[in-house]
């Protein structure tokens, strides 16, 4: 390594060229956050060497009760990294090796750090896909509560936001609970494609040494091994996927973070955040700001970069391992750490606002998110849907003229415009009717949003 830096920067860079150029390709900095599972996938490693006779038990058992004991000071926090070791994998060879001697040299017979990193990667993400699924089961119980209290209560339902059709805001929460389940569904897809282990496909062509990668993938809890070595050690996908899976996700938490910030402003006032998740402004005295909610937001558009981090990476990746592989780190570990967060301050966020349901109701009063009503009511007198559309257009045009609404026309006029309008139609107009009224298969009606919610709990 000293002559090729030599040859390539020598004169330069002679004083401090070796600190630069190992800083530069060191990775302990931030994959030290996998040390136990790189300790854990150690154990798994030297427990077969010793069982297939490749090392003696005795060396094995040695090897295994110092990686024991280094995972104990680890737990302690008692363990140090040095950059001049390059990674964890390296970090913790040597801190073996100063811990029991030589014989720590026959740990890596049969493997490379190739196989080792793509290890410890799939025992991370393992671990963090099965975290992040119970964190998603928690905030969909968390919206199927807050639904199950909210089936009567009636809000604006919108289109290009403004006011479309009244609906239930249990019926809108349960549309978030439906895309956080299909977001649980892909995590669970994903772990399929991580729960397989690379252990033994060496550097890149597997090896001599009758090794048996079935016994250390079973020893991981890994469900079996990948088939094929070149794959085993340049495979990403199952990060990808995990970044694609979590770009969704956030997706979906930045529109209900949107809908929530627009809920609690004056113009909507719909909901007030608690205390416990709002800031207020160092000059205006008077704000309450739903940071958290906006902080959500924001945050999709690291995740989406850590996505397209990797994508760029991967591409044109030529076989087998590359050192252009470490960067697939850290935008992994990110993403894990703030959709894991990001996913139980939404739900405590949920869990503690107080839903504003007379003014969330009275905002579809003056409105006339009920002239699909006054049509749909003439469609069902046999007046063809197109020229109901066109009658209520036109009451529609009146009203605002007049400065009212479809609910305050007298029945006269009504009865003036067609001889099919009753007395009836005030009771149809009201948007709690209107809300009851929409009982298709998975529309707003009270008894659809009870049937969704009592699907969602035999799920949960
Ligand atoms: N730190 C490296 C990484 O994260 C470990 C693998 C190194 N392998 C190698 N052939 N240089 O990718």
């Amino acid at each position: 390594m000293t002559k090729v830096n030599q040859k390539l920067w020598g004169g330069r860079f002679e004083a401090g060229l070796e600190k630069w150029v190992e800083e530069f390709g060191a990775s302990i900095s931030f994959d030290q956050k996998m040390a136990e599972f790189d300790i854990k996938g150690s154990i798994a490693h030297v427990t077969m060497l010793g069982q297939t006779g490749i090392i003696s038990q005795e060396e094995a058992t040695q090897i295994k009760v110092g990686l024991e004991e280094l995972l104990a000071e680890y737990q302690a926090g008692d363990l140090e990294f040095d950059v001049s070791n390059e990674d964890i994998h390296m970090n913790v060879e040597s801190l073996l090796t100063a811990k029991i001697g030589s014989v720590a040299g026959k740990l890596h017979t049969a493997r490379s750090r190739n196989d080792q990193v793509a290890t410890d990667m799939h025992l991370y993400l393992k671990a963090k896909l099965i975290e992040v699924i119970e964190k998603l089961h928690h905030l969909r119980s968390t919206l199927v509560d807050l639904a199950e209290e909210h089936i009567e209560t009636i809000m604006p339902g919108y289109t290009h936001l403004q006011h479309a059709q009244p609906i239930s805001f249990g019926h809108h929460l349960m549309a978030y609970y439906n895309m956080f389940t299909r977001d649980s569904e892909r995590f669970s897809f994903n772990i399929e494609h991580t729960d397989i282990s690379p252990l033994g496909a060496a550097a890149l062509a597997g090896t001599t040494f009758p090794i048996d990668r079935d016994l250390t993938a079973e020893l991981m809890g890994f469900a079996k091994p990948y088939s094929n070595s070149l794959d085993a050690v340049s495979d990403r996908d199952f990060i990808l996927e995990f970044l694609a899976n979590s770009s969704i996700l956030m997706m979906h938490m930045s529109r209900i973070c949107e809908e929530i910030i627009n809920w609690c402003s004056n113009e909507f006032q719909f909901v007030s955040l608690s205390d416990t998740f709002s800031t207020g402004s160092s000059i205006m005295p008077q704000k309450k700001n739903p940071d958290m909610a906006e902080l959500i937001r924001g945050k999709a558009g690291r995740v989406y970069g850590n996505l397209f981090g990797l994508l760029t990476v991967m591409k044109s990746l030529p076989l087998a391992y590359n050192k252009d592989l470490q960067e697939d780190k850290e935008g992994m570990f990110d993403t894990a750490e703030t959709i894991t967060v990001a996913i139980d301050i939404l739900a405590g966020m949920l869990k503690t606002m107080t839903v504003n349901k007379e003014h969330m109701a009275a905002s579809t009063e003056k409105d006339f998110s009920n002239a699909t009503e006054l049509a749909d009511y003439l469609a069902n007198k046999g007046i063809p849907f197109r020229e109901a559309h066109e009658i209520v257009g036109k009451m529609v045009l009146e009203c605002t003229k007049a400065g009212c609404f479809l609910q305050d026309v007298p029945l006269a006029r009504y009865q003036e415009v067609s001889d099919l309008i009753e007395e009836d139609i005030y009771l149809t107009l009201q948007s709690k009717t209107a809300v009851e009224r929409r009982n298709s298969l998975g529309g707003t009606g009270f008894s659809q949003v009870l049937w969704q919610i009592k699907e969602a709990k035999k799920d949960l």
